[in-house]
């Protein structure tokens, strides 16, 4: 059997090995933390993806240690591959730290400043990088991108202005459904995430479209405008699928399940099953089984993403701090007891209307007759 050629490649000052093949950015994902550039359009699990949003830029200031050379312009780490010796400079780069701030500039151009409405709010990686990189204003003065808009089913909803065009739901509807009914139309400008003749996506796989896009241009329509993210529980569990695998994370609020996703690993991207293949979840799971007797509880599920959801994560986070229980600090370290019941003061969330089996987005309307709904 031939031995792997293993290379040396420093990243950030840190030197590890690897197989020669590998990209500089999944180098730089097995040193991890912040040593990672940003990925927006590259995704691991599925092919020909990256090399179109240009966030993960980094500056190889040696080449190699055969041509010690820097390269002269930044590159793209998803699409370039480790050289012997090479040394490579990612935020401790001046210069990379300086592109990455125009790069998302770039990427916000068009890209609606409504967080506050947006499904994917806190666990947006537009929504990370811009906190991370972005400036406070643009120099953009004209006009936002308008489009018309496109009908993808009763499970898929596309905001295409949301939508930064980095081809990974177009790349996801290739390689795991049997038949791709949308893709990107036009150039430039102009281009834009559209089906032929509005068809519908019927794949019982394309539900995964939601769970790799990176932003809130594709979102799932049966938790549209229930709730925010940072309010549900994660939780692992599976159920026998004949299917897809059925391991799933349930986003729970109470004993209601609002959304089923598939599992996420620290980078965002689809977790792999035991059979070392990638843990895509069929429609049926995912908008179908909305009951927490649909699945077998496994345990919280700790999200290592530093996002919002991780900020009140009951099951703690990986390098986060929780923050300080106000209450019990200022109670002499006694938890607060229940002081009074909204319920009784006001018909908001009434707890007889249960939000997760609400047809559509719930709104006011949704509260009032509410036996209806109960
Ligand atoms: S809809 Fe989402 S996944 Fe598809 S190209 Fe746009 S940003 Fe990427
Ligand atoms: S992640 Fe490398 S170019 Fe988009």
């Amino acid at each position: 059997m031939s031995e792997q050629i293993l290379f040396k490649v420093t990243v950030d000052n840190i030197t590890i090995e690897v197989p020669a093949g590998t990209t500089i950015l999944q180098a730089a994902r097995q040193i991890g933390g912040a040593v990672a550039p940003p990925a927006m359009c590259y995704y691991s699990k599925l092919e020909g993806t990256g090399g179109k949003c240009r966030t993960c830029l980094v500056e190889v200031s040696k080449g190699s240690e055969k041509d010690p050379r820097p390269m002269p312009k930044l590159v793209a780490s998803c699409r370039t591959t480790v050289m012997d010796g090479m040394e490579v400079k990612n935020i401790t780069s001046e210069k990379v730290i300086d592109a990455r701030a125009g790069v998302v500039e770039f990427l916000l151009l068009n890209h609606p400043l409504d967080c506050p409405i947006c499904d994917q709010a806190g666990e947006c990686h537009l929504q990370d990088l811009s906190f991370e990189h972005g400036k406070a204003d643009t120099r953009y003065e004209f006009q936002r991108r308008t489009f018309k808009k496109h009908d993808l089913g009763k499970h898929i909803q596309l905001h295409m202005t949301r939508c930064i065009l980095c081809y990974r739901c177009v790349f996801i509807a290739d390689q795991l459904t049997n038949k791709r009914e949308h893709g990107i139309l036009d150039r430039g400008d102009h281009a834009e995430i559209a089906t032929h003749i509005e068809k519908s996506l019927g794949n019982e796989f394309i539900g995964n479209i939601i769970d790799v896009c990176p932003v809130g241009a594709l979102t799932d329509k049966t938790f549209r405008f229930k709730n925010r993210v940072w309010f549900l529980k994660p939780m692992d569990a599976h159920r026998h699928c004949p299917t897809c695998s059925g391991r799933v994370t349930l986003w729970n609020r109470g004993d209601e399940v609002f959304r089923v996703t598939a599992r996420k690993d620290e980078w965002g991207e689809v977790e792999d099953n035991a059979d070392g293949k990638p843990g895509w979840i069929c429609n049926t799971c995912r908008f179908d089984k909305k009951h927490t007797n649909d699945w077998i509880i496994e345990g919280p599920r700790a999200i290592s993403r530093q996002s919002v959801i991780a900020q009140g994560h009951y099951a703690g986070n990986v390098g986060m701090t929780q923050p300080t229980e106000i209450f019990k600090a200022v109670n002499d370290g006694r938890a607060p007891h229940l002081l009074m019941d909204i319920h009784n003061e006001s018909e908001v969330n009434l707890p007889s209307v249960r939000l997760s089996e609400i047809e559509g987005p719930s709104h006011g309307t949704s509260f009032n007759n509410n036996s209806k709904n109960a």
